[in-house]
Formats: structure tokens, C-alpha cells, sequence
């Protein structure tokens, strides 16, 4: 057995001779059954909390109680031995029970780093209540979106699809073109939920006549939480009015697409149709790009180009504008999108 591998009594032995050298003594736990690049992050996060760190593995039964029948893929001494291997991880204990609140009772750790994105009170109250009676601090770690065991293992089966929301305000027709194109198996993703700002909007019709989770949320971090809890890997405005401020760039960089009725960087904002035929253009068209800071302005990942007829009005021209959105936006989520399930 590796030496950083230890029994709790060890481990309490070791938080205190840590406590005397004024240093602190960072835990967490988990059953870290195929290792990712997720894990390897919230590990550096956590041990950065404090001096040391001390991770408690689930044994393998509570392993296959918290999981199901198929897990653990690898045995807790395989686990341990692989988190042993970590930059971040100075000893590993392995536990019986399904919760940590009997480890955190006799060891005491400065630290009680738990991943996930959950709110302190939506922890398990035992677990809370040992903490506090511990005297340890909780911290709570965001997890990498799209990276977990479960991803992991869905690659290797080979049934991986890409996690989409869509956030729209109105109509919703654009939704309507992704949800086809997932139906007809054109764009290999699964739309995880529908958000709109406007309580009667279209769109949320249309998604809950099609059994997708649909929800009315006006505050961005309450979309942000939704988005993480449903851990879509990107999301698609269509025709969503609000402004996307740091909350939601940040946590989701890269990862929010826009589709735009006119050939950006021409005609910004809103009514772009109008805008179109009233600068006298020959055409426009639609694009599809990355959300940034600055509106419809973020790098453009394609376009469809639209003639303007004469006897054009904005909306004879923009319901010609969406044929060609409908064709193009579930296109680039598709092509986009598939860096996100590697
Ligand atoms: C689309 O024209 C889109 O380009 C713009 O808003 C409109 C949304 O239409 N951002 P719908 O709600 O998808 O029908």
C-alpha cells in the first residue's frame, strides 16, 4: 500500500501536527472512478485552499449504492492509488459509509472542500452540522462543464451527445428548427432545457409541447444556475432581448451562440431587417456567432445571404431571413458544438 494512503486515526494524528505547525488541512471526497481533467482541476483548486490535503475515496460498495450496479469501474485501492499519483493530493482515506460526516467529525480539517453547485444550505444537514461542529470551513468548487465520470464513460459507449439550452424571449421558431433537426438526428444533441425572460413567450410552449423542461427565469444568475445544474455544454440565444452580462460569459466562455437576421457586422441591434431595406442594401441575410462583451459583435461562425426583393417590408423580409436561420443555426451548433464532447 502507497504511504499517502492512510486510516482516519492516522488522519486525525496528521490534521493535528498540522494545526500545531499552523497550517491547514484542506478535505474532500468522492469515488474518482475514472479520473478526467475535471477532477485533476477541482483537486488544484481545493489543495490551493490550504497547506495539505486529504482526500477520503468511497469504498466500492457505497460506490455501487451512490451510482449503480455497473460502478465502480475500478476497485478503491486502484483509485486511491491513482489520486495518490496527484500533484494536489498528499493522502487518501477510504471510507465505508455513504457520507464524509463521520470523517469530518474525527478529523477536524480547516477545510471541507465539497465540488459541485450546490449552496451551503443545500448540502446534506448532517454533513453541514459536522462541519460546523468541526469548526471547518465549507467551500464550494465549481465542477468543469461537460467533464465528469459520467461523460466520460457515455464517450466511451459512444453515446455522448452534445447538451444544448436555448433561451429565447418570443416566437420561437428558430427553438422549433434545433428541436427538428435533434428529432430528424441531423444535429446529434439533446436540448436539456428552454429558458425564456418573458413569462407567456411562444417558446416555452413549443418547448413544453415537446417535453422539454421549460422555465420563466428573469434574473441571469438564477439562468446561470439552471444552465449548470442542467450541465449543458452550450447555449443558444434565439432571439433572446437581454444583454448577456459578465455572469453568464463567464460562466460559459466560448459556449453561447447567437443568430442574428443580418450579415454582421452590417446591421446590429435591433430590427435588422428594417435597417436593411432602409439603407437601400441589395441584400442581407443572417449569422450565426460566438457571444462576447460587446453585442453582435463576437467572431462569426457562418452566414446565409438573403436577396432583398422589391415591395420588401421588414416582415415579408425577416420571414425570409428565418427559412434561412433555421437551415443555418442548427447546422453550426452541430459543427461548434462537437468540440465540446471530445
Ligand atoms: C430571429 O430572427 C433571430 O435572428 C433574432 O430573433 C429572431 C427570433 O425568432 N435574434 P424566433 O423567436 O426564433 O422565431
Amino acid at each position: 500500500m502507497s504511504e499517502f494512503i492512510t486510516d482516519a486515526a492516522a488522519a486525525a494524528a496528521w490534521r493535528d501536527e498540522l494545526d500545531r505547525a499552523g497550517k491547514k488541512l484542506v478535505f474532500t471526497n468522492g469515488c474518482f472512478d475514472v479520473l478526467h481533467v475535471g477532477h485533476v482541476r477541482y483537486l488544484r483548486e481545493a489543495r490551493a485552499l490550504g497547506d495539505a490535503m486529504l482526500v477520503a475515496v468511497n469504498a466500492d460498495a457505497s460506490v455501487r449504492e451512490l451510482k449503480g450496479p455497473g460502478r465502480p469501474i475500478n476497485n478503491a485501492a486502484d483509485r486511491a492509488e491513482v489520486l495518490c499519483g496527484l500533484e494536489s493530493v498528499d493522502k487518501v482515506v477510504v471510507f465505508e459509509e455513504k457520507r464524509v460526516t463521520g470523517l469530518i467529525e474525527s478529523i477536524r480539517p480547516h477545510i471541507y472542500a465539497k465540488g459541485g453547485d450546490y449552496a451551503v444550505d443545500e448540502l446534506p444537514r448532517e454533513e453541514v452540522a459536522a462541519a460546523e461542529t468541526a469548526g471547518s470551513d465549507i467551500r464550494i468548487l465549481s465542477l468543469v462543464p461537460g467533464k465528469s465520470t459520467t461523460d466520460t464513460l457515455a464517450k466511451l459507449r459512444g453515446d455522448r451527445k452534445l447538451r444544448i439550452a436555448v433561451l429565447g424571449s418570443g416566437n420561437g421558431s428558430n427553438f422549433e428548427a434545433i428541436a427538428e433537426a435533434v428529432e430528424k438526428q441531423q444535429l446529434l444533441a439533446e436540448i436539456r432545457l428552454v429558458i425564456s425572460d418573458v413569462a407567456d413567450a411562444q417558446i416555452l410552449e413549443r418547448a413544453r409541447g415537446r417535453g422539454i423542461p421549460a422555465m420563466h427565469l428573469e434574473s441571469e444568475a438564477e439562468i446561470v444556475e439552471q444552465l449548470r445544474r442542467a450541465e449543458v455544454d452550450l447555449v443558444a440565444l434565439a432571439g433572446f432581448m437581454r444583454i448577456v452580462k459578465t455572469p453568464m460569459l463567464e460562466a460559459f466562455p466560448e459556449r453561447i451562440l447567437n443568430v442574428h437576421p443580418s450579415l454582421l457586422p452590417d446591421f446590429p441591434g435591433l430590427n435588422a431587417p428594417k435597417q436593411a431595406i432602409e439603407a437601400g442594401a441589395a441584400e442581407t441575410g443572417c449569422t450565426v456567432h460566438v457571444v462576447d462583451a460587446e453585442i453582435d459583435r463576437g467572431p462569426i461562425l457562418g452566414q446565409a445571404r438573403v436577396p432583398i426583393e422589391a415591395g420588401d417590408t421588414p416582415e415579408i423580409l425577416h420571414q425570409r431571413i428565418k427559412i434561412e436561420e433555421h437551415r443555418l443555426f442548427p447546422k453550426i451548433i452541430g459543427e461548434y458544438g462537437a468540440r465540446f464532447v471530445q
